[in-house]
């Protein structure tokens, strides 16, 4: 689904990503627009913070145990041989296409700074990576370095006012399975049932928008989706006045943004 809403959003500007340089920042595990990108035939690399491979060789789980957690190597290895197959043929049935494994290149990044020469990219996307940064600033920056001048940034930023915006785990799909104990905007209203979730900036759209209008031309903004609209009571609302209602039940923001043609670093 976020693959073909992306396809949708970019059709005004890539038609065809045949040859198209891409990055996809902040990959993760799953890996699914490097894959997908790499299937319609872009030259895409993904990076991340993490180490990513897609093999299952001891060297990769030993490298995540040193630039990571051990808990981090543990749980990776599971996944792969529990999860990985299935998950691949999940993909595969759900794309439009045929999925191409082939030629994946993955990057980790150690600092902010990105990997490489400036306006390198064509294409940048990024898939609820924003919010998990402590320096939007800086990564908007980095990003907008290594794209090529007219170049673009697709980015889905989850936002912190959201229902599932705390990523709590019991409220990653508050429509399709609510949490049976943890109340609905329990990030937001004392935090009285707290999760370990990945560290998360809390940055809000209103925090957000600036900072990509200040340093792109901003060819689309709109909602990623809205969530939890029945769950949002009369009594929530009263305590949550700091909030508008569309902030509360939007889940995220799809935005498009373009590097001058000129550069003015
Ligand atoms: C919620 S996951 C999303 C992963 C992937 N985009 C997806 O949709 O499945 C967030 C990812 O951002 C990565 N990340 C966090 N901070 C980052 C940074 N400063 N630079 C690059 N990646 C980062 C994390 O390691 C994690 O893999």
């Amino acid at each position: 689904m976020w693959f073909q809403r992306m396809r949708e959003t970019l059709k005004p500007y890539v038609i065809d990503f045949e040859g198209v340089r891409c990055l996809d920042f902040g990959c993760g595990l799953l890996q699914w627009q490097t894959i997908m990108l790499n299937s319609l035939g872009a030259k895409v690399t993904g990076v991340d913070m993490e180490y990513i491979r897609t093999d299952r060789r001891l060297d990769k789980y030993l490298q995540i145990w040193k630039t990571n957690t051990p808990e981090r190597a543990i749980k990776t290895a599971f996944w792969d041989y529990m999860y990985r197959r299935r998950y691949l043929e999940a993909l595969e049935d759900c794309s439009p296409f045929t999925l191409k494994m082939d030629n994946l290149d993955f990057r980790q990044l150690t600092s902010q700074a990105l990997p490489f020469e400036n306006d390198t990219f064509d294409l940048v996307v990024s898939h609820e990576v924003f919010e998990h940064i402590p320096d939007v600033w800086a990564a908007a920056r980095e990003v907008k370095r290594v794209l090529k001048p007219g170049g673009l940034l697709y980015a889905n930023v989850h936002l912190f006012p959201s229902i599932s915006g705390g990523h709590h785990v019991e409220w990653k799909y508050p429509d399709e399975t609510p949490s049976q104990h943890v109340p609905p905007w329990d990030h937001l209203r004392g935090k009285k049932f707290p999760d370990h979730p990945s560290w998360i900036n809390e940055l809000r759209e209103r925090d957000y928008k600036p900072i990509f209008e200040g340093m792109f031309e901003l060819l689309c903004w709109e909602p990623s989706v809205y969530e939890g609209v029945h769950l949002l009571t009369k009594e929530i609302r009263a305590e949550l006045t700091d909030y508008s209602e569309d902030e509360l039940l939007k889940k995220g923001v799809i935005l498009v943004a373009r590097k001058a043609a000129q550069q003015c670093f």
